[in-house]
């Protein structure tokens, strides 16, 4: 297994559509462990392949409290959403230290295919309902911030920009 580097907001790459997994063959099994070594590492609870700059539609997620429920969604697509939304605190491997709030459908059900190539569905609601969502807007090339308002986009970006200058002239 690897530890894989993640791309950082407002890089480009994170905006690319990721293509469907055509078969789940060993070379995806090894994308999906790596993935999962580096969210655990990172630490997070979800991660698209996107954010690892590997643009096909692979996603893990661990939302368990002991880190020990792994979830590998291939080509993951939602079949339903709630008409009801919820609002809640999103962070991103992505864009450190960043947290602010996204409203979305409060349930969702999820349609994807698992690490045998096999389809399988779930409801998921709570963090799980949201974490999927975040993770396939990766991998349509969303990041969680363009959910924000324009104005604070603008100063996000800023001063992401302006921390990038002091790191290059440290
Ligand atoms: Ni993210």
């Amino acid at each position: 297994m690897a530890l894989l580097p993640i791309l950082h907001f407002p890089d480009k790459r994170l905006h690319k559509v990721a293509k469907p997994v055509a078969a789940v063959t060993d070379r995806i099994r090894k994308l999906a462990a790596d993935m999962a070594e580096t969210m655990y590492d990172a630490p997070g609870v979800g991660l698209a392949a996107t954010q690892i700059d590997v643009h096909e539609r692979v996603v893990v997620i661990d939302v368990s409290e002991n880190k020990d429920d792994l979830m590998v969604l291939i080509n993951p697509e939602i079949v339903s959403l709630s008409d009801e939304q919820k609002t809640h605190e999103e962070g991103c491997l992505s864009v450190p230290g960043v947290y602010d709030e996204v409203e979305r459908p409060a349930t969702v059900r999820v349609r994807a295919l698992n690490l045998e190539g096999e389809v399988h569905e779930f409801d998921a609601e709570g963090l799980l309902a949201v974490c999927v969502q975040h993770e396939i807007d990766h991998l349509n090339g969303k990041v969680f911030v363009q959910h924000l308002s324009y104005l604070k986009q603008t100063r996000l970006k800023a001063r992401l920009r302006k921390e990038q200058r002091e790191l290059e002239r440290a």
